[in-house]
């Protein structure tokens, strides 16, 4: 079996389409998982697009081990020699850059015509080359591209030391077997193809990006790019769970085989929708919170005879965990350290004291605590240092026009005490917290969803945050109480800053 190298870009196409400013610790915390689950390629970001990119590609190029870093670029010096620097400590490095290839990206976009495209991409890879060995020459909208100049531009590419020629559905246009029909093409008349890897990258505009890039790899790509969740541009990218679980429900369909470690997938969307703020629905494949479970009567029947009936994969194999004791006030250390252990957290001495006292405390609020309850109290932000904390909160209402927010936070270690009002109690925190911290940036979105079943449930408030320069932050707050869960989202996304506090209003 040929080996199918996955390459994913949730810190890059992901990330960067989001809007959503992920820090330099969230993307190493990403990162981290990323390389436990087993993927060969991680794209880090695009370090000439902002600092906070720059430092992100460079963070991770020096922490992570046992996997390539690769950084994107436009066919620039420039951005060629951010990247390289970004990419200095990487133990694998890898220069993603290229260009657009379809009339009217060479037209519309670069004012350029073929030949100047051409050359272009030539010198990009040759730029790069003189920093690392390893070059992926990306030609973007490639499936609107003239199929011939297409294979002109990869041999060209290629000859000048492209490693891996990557060949985009920049735009989703595709047709699964037009896409396969493409990749085919290139892989046919491209004549020194075998001195490099072609990889498939599809985005989702018509939801056909699974189905395009596996009829890419029956083609005979060996790259696949994808991002957890599928999150992307517009509809998205390729999604990662969905690609690798169809290679190995269907193995026989592809004849690939990859070292991703199956029974992380579960993990790693949760942590990218946690730390991301982009909700995962309960329907999508794979890693939706129905995507195993059993409505109908008939179902629910069938799978108590034989889960084969309707089951084609074992929620365990993507790490899905399978509860077998139920957790309540009543439950004893041994009890959690035993179910946290299950769903893949190593909780000994004091830290199991100080989830243990957050469990109970919970539990008391609750009648059972779920799993999904234990991800919240694992994940929980207000566990960890904050240079600002909710001490208490009290909501006073005359109507439903008005209220008044009466907030204690400790700032910095000193407490303070502040109202204001607002058109409803949620408005009212805010701007409560606001005066509170001298917060200026604008409150984008703001959405609350319980995280269990039941009246007990835990609320899980996200809020995001819109700084004057442009960057979006994602804040969230749990809690049995969804007004306390806003309070603390709030929180957490300007502690998550490192908002500076003026002292006068604090
Ligand atoms: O979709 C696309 O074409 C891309 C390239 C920049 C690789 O993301
Ligand atoms: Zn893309």
């Amino acid at each position: 079996m040929q080996r199918l190298y996955i390459f994913d870009t949730t810190l890059r196409d992901g990330e960067q389409s989001l809007g959503i400013t992920l820090n330099v610790k969230e993307k190493l915390e990403i990162g981290h998982q990323l390389v436990k689950l087993g993927v060969d390629i991680i794209e880090a970001g695009f370090p000439a697009s902002s600092p906070g990119d720059l430092e992100s590609v460079r963070t991770l190029a020096a922490e992570l081990k046992g996997v390539t870093i690769c950084g994107l670029t436009r066919a620039v010096p420039q951005d060629i020699d951010i990247c390289a620097e970004a990419l200095r400590k990487a133990e694998n490095p890898r220069i993603h850059t290229g260009i657009g290839v379809s009339p009217v990206h060479m037209e519309k976009k670069l004012g350029l015509n073929p030949e100047q495209t051409l050359e272009q991409a030539v010198f990009a890879v040759k730029y790069a080359k003189r920093y690392v060995n390893d070059v992926e020459f990306y030609a973007e909208d490639a499936f609107r591209s003239d199929p011939a100049f297409l294979v002109k531009v990869i041999e060209e590419a290629i000859k000048a030391g492209a490693t891996v020629v990557n060949i985009p559905d920049t735009v989703g246009y595709a047709n699964p077997w037009e896409y396969g029909e493409l990749i085919d093409f290139v892989i046919k008349n491209v004549r020194n193809i075998d001195k490099a890897v072609v990889s498939v990258h599809c985005h989702n505009d018509l939801g056909m990006a699974t189905a395009n890039a596996l009829a890419g790899i029956r083609a005979g790509a060996r790259q696949v790019e994808v991002t957890i969740n599928g999150i992307g541009e517009r509809a998205g990218n390729t999604s990662f769970e969905e690609v690798v679980m169809a290679i190995y429900t269907r193995r026989d369909g592809y004849g690939v085989k990859n070292n991703i470690k199956v029974y992380e997938i579960s993990a790693t969307s949760r942590l990218v929708s946690r730390i991301t703020g982009v909700a995962v629905p309960d329907y999508k494949a794979i890693v939706g919170a129905n995507a195993y479970s059993h409505a109908s009567g008939i179902h629910q029947d069938g799978v108590l005879k034989d889960r084969e009936t309707y089951e084609i994969i074992k929620p365990e194999t993507i790490g899905v965990p399978q509860n077998i004791i139920s957790l309540t006030a009543r439950s004893g250390r041994h009890a959690l350290k035993y179910r946290l252990e299950e769903l893949g957290y190593k909780v000994e001495g004091d830290q199991l004291n100080d989830v243990y006292k957050r469990f109970l405390h919970l539990a008391d609020s609750k009648q059972e605590v779920f799993d999904q309850d234990l991800y919240v109290l694992m994940g929980d932000p207000e566990g960890k240092a904050s240079n600002i904390l909710l001490q208490s909160m009290a909501i006073s209402t005359s109507g439903i026009e008005t209220a008044t927010a009466t907030v204690t936070l400790e700032i910095e270690g000193r407490k303070f005490t502040d109202a204001a009002c607002g058109n409803g109690p949620v408005n009212a925190l805010f701007n409560t917290i606001d005066r509170m911290t001298g917060n200026d940036a604008m409150l984008e979105d703001y959405t609350l969803k319980s995280v269990t079943r039941g009246s007990k449930a835990l609320g899980e408030a996200t809020v995001k945050l819109r700084y004057n320069d442009g960057r979006l932050v994602v804040g969230k707050g749990f809690s049995t109480d969804i007004i306390e869960a806003s309070a603390k989202a709030y929180i957490n996304a300007l502690a998550k800053q490192n908002h500076k506090f003026s002292k006068s209003q604090a």
